[in-house]
């Protein structure tokens, strides 16, 4: 096969992780026969820095052309003052919305070998094994905002399509894994909540009589995502909820630098891109965890390319690693650790396993 990914970047440590995930790509692509392209473009403060705009209207356009996009991170202090008219993060959020890209898939899968590197206790994360999947291109982010010198607004709206189809991709989900589908809202308190959660129980009624639906306030899921991660499977919830649940999520797989997603909306092509952000206090020092950026080029080979043993085979590889206590620094708790590329030359041996194994470029 032949497929054009769209390569962004971005900020930070997007860079180094970015790479890591490419090399991981081609060697997977060399093992299989396929050819992998890359085309990069700027996205967030190195496209503000270039034109000052932080989704220049070629990266949307290369993006648009593309079988994928491969991000990294946006933002970083330089750009952050908070006077600034442009920001890095707007970049991200116009390339999710222009792309259609309504759901995002977090899983979240704690790994046996990671497991002290989590500071909840070890016997709640056996078995843990969530997706959530997270509303993008709607709520709070895109609702209308304002600023005058006493008060600011930020309008959070959702209309029932909106609702429908997410709930409608994240019960799919649920079908194809246990059957259970946990939907996380605010219903006690926000009329956007009432209607997520109507909309919700009719569509699952009416179109997925085999899917158990609970619903969750979002105030006792953060406090049961610590207490009972295991109880869960399928989470389904607003965009600002999933933003803060799978930060909180991370910490049970032991670091931000694990945990991949997929943003995807009606058709094939997807953003691939790691929960984690532009982490500047770390930035070009080598030492970032790039499995996060790894996985996000196994969900890219499944969901964009239709690909589900190479992506096992990253999957395999990456598991490997950590069963073998290959650990970046956030994942050490102060023993030994490796590099970026140290891991990244990990993966590829055990992608040997299965796949051919390249040289790293120096
Ligand atoms: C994420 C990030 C983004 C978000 C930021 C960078 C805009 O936190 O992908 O979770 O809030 O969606
Ligand atoms: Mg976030």
């Amino acid at each position: 096969m032949h497929a054009d990914i769209a390569v962004l970047a971005g900020d930070g440590i997007g860079p180094e992780v970015t790479r890591a995930a490419l090399d991981v790509l081609h060697a997977v692509g060399q093992r299989y026969g396929h050819q992998f392209v890359e085309h990069h473009h700027l996205i967030g403060g190195a496209a503000i820095d270039a034109s000052g705009d932080a989704l220049p209207a070629e990266t949307l356009a290369a993006c648009r052309k593309a079988d994928a996009v491969l991000l990294g991170a946006v933002g970083g202090p330089k750009w952050s003052d908070p006077k600034a008219k442009v920001r890095p993060e707007q970049g991200l959020l116009a390339l999710r919305q222009e792309l259609g890209l309504y759901a995002n898939l977090r899983p979240v899968r704690p790994h046996p070998a990671a497991l002290g590197a989590s500071p909840i206790k070890a016997h709640l994360l056996t078995g843990v094994d969530l997706l959530v999947v997270r509303e993008l291109t709607g709520g709070l982010y895109f609702g209308k905002k304002n600023r005058s010198a006493d008060s600011a607004t930020d309008v959070c709206t959702y209309t029932v399509a909106e609702i429908e189809r997410v709930v409608r991709r994240a019960a799919t989900l649920a079908s194809a894994r246990s059957g259970n589908l946990a939907s996380v809202d605010k219903a006690n308190v926000l009329e956007t909540s009432r209607l997520w959660r109507e909309v919700t129980t009719r569509v699952i009624a009416e179109e997925f009589p085999n899917v158990k639906l609970e619903h969750h306030l979002v105030d006792s899921m953060a406090m049961h995502l610590i207490a009972r991660p295991r109880a869960f499977d399928v989470i389904v919830t607003e965009n600002l909820f999933g933003d803060i649940l799978t930060d909180e999520a991370s910490m049970l797989a032991g670091s931000m630098g694990l945990l991949p997603s997929a943003s995807l909306g009606d058709g094939k092509r997807g953003l691939y891109e790691p929960i984690h952000g532009s982490a500047p206090d770390i930035a070009g020092r080598g030492i970032a965890n790039p499995i996060a950026a790894i996985l996000s080029v196994a969900m890219l080979l499944r969901h964009s390319l239709d690909l589900p043993d190479e992506a096992q085979c990253v999957e395999r590889a990456v598991s490997q690693c950590l069963d073998a206590h290959v650990f970046t620094a956030d994942l050490a708790d102060g023993g030994p650790s490796v590099s970026t590329e140290q891991l990244t030359r990990a993966v590829l041996t055990e992608l040997g396993g299965c796949c051919y194994v390249p040289e790293l470029r120096d």
